[in-house]
């Protein structure tokens, strides 16, 4: 009789410390996990499922994790693009602003380096539907002058010139926006490709310099929160076609 109770009660025991070990646990994972602001130079709400680098592992997910560098530039990864200047971070349309690190302010010669990441799950350059947050912008050259109301000249802040050896000039031009058939001169390539925050309407007339300036102010990634990534993605590159309908610039 003694000894079933004993070993009753002691079920019972190891029953009840195993659900308060474990509710313990996950409650505090949880709220300790969404409780943690940190901060880093103009960014002040870093908060879940955003974390930095050298937080407490509990904070936020570590899928979300992003590097502050010297108190001041706040970096996300995403590789194999390479790191992005984080400027914003909004909780409510769930979407992060970046610049490419190339681009140098009140510098228009300086250039993005990086070639966009289209998709880097939990960050996508897509929205739901499958449409670019972003706008495109080609950088073309040319072997012969363009007078083309799509084209936007980049000289004198761009002058990508043959070696110097063959003594051929070339002529650099940047066009906004989506590139449909027959937007492409003859003698003209796409060299590079950036995305920035910019509405365009066919003819609009811009200056390079303001095309920069845009540049300058970074483009938006659609962020998917932990509970949200599609299971057929999830920690993937570059599987696009299966994830989302959508179609790619340039093509
Ligand atoms: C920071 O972000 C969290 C999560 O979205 C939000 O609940 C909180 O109100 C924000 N705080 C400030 C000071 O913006
Ligand atoms: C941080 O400072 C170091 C040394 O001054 C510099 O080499 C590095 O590029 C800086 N990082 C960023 C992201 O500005
Ligand atoms: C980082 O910057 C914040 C705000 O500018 C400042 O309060 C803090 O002391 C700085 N930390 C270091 C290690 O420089
Ligand atoms: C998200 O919110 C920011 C700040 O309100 C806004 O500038 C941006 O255009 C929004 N992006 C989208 C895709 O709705
Ligand atoms: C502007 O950017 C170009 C290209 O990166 C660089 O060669 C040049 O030194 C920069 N100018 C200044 C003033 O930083
Ligand atoms: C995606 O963007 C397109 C074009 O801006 C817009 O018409 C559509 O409503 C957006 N879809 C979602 C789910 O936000
Ligand atoms: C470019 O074309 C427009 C009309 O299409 C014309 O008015 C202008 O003079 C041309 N510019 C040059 C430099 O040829
Ligand atoms: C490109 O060539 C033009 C003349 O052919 C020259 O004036 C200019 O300095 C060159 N630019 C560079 C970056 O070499
Ligand atoms: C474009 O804008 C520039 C400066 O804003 C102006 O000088 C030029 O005449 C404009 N060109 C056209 C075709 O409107």
């Amino acid at each position: 009789m003694g000894s079933r109770f004993l070993a009753l009660s002691g079920w019972v025991l190891i029953v009840a410390l195993l659900l308060v070990g474990l509710s313990g646990e996950t409650c505090n994972a949880k709220d300790d996990g969404t409780k943690c602001t940190s901060s880093c130079g103009n960014i002040h709400n870093i908060s879940y499922p955003f974390r930095l680098q050298h937080d407490p592992t509990h904070c936020g997910d570590l899928l979300f994790t992003l590097s502050c560098e010297n108190n001041s530039t706040l970096l996300v990864d995403l590789a194999p693009s390479g790191k992005y200047n984080v400027q914003a971070i909004n909780y409510d349309n769930q979407t992060i602003r970046v610049v490419d690190p190339g681009l140098q302010n009140n510098n228009c010669s300086s250039m993005p380096q990086n070639f966009p990441p289209f998709l880097r799950l939990p960050y996508s350059a897509y929205n739901m539907s499958g449409y670019l947050l972003s706008t495109p912008v080609f950088y073309i050259k040319c072997s012969n002058p363009v007078n083309s109301s799509l084209y936007v000249d980049t000289a004198p802040c761009l002058n990508i010139n043959a070696s110097s050896l063959v003594q051929q000039k070339t002529y650099s031009y940047v066009k906004v926006g989506v590139m449909e058939v027959g937007d492409l001169n003859e003698g003209c390539s796409a060299e590079w490709l950036a995305l920035a925050l910019l509405s365009y309407s066919k003819g609009h007339n811009t200056s390079y310099e303001s095309v920069h300036s845009a540049l300058m102010y970074g483009f938006e990634l659609g962020v998917y929160w932990p509970d949200e990534i599609p299971p057929i993605c999830q920690g993937q590159w570059s599987t696009y076609h299966k994830c989302f309908p959508h179609t790619i610039p340039g093509t």
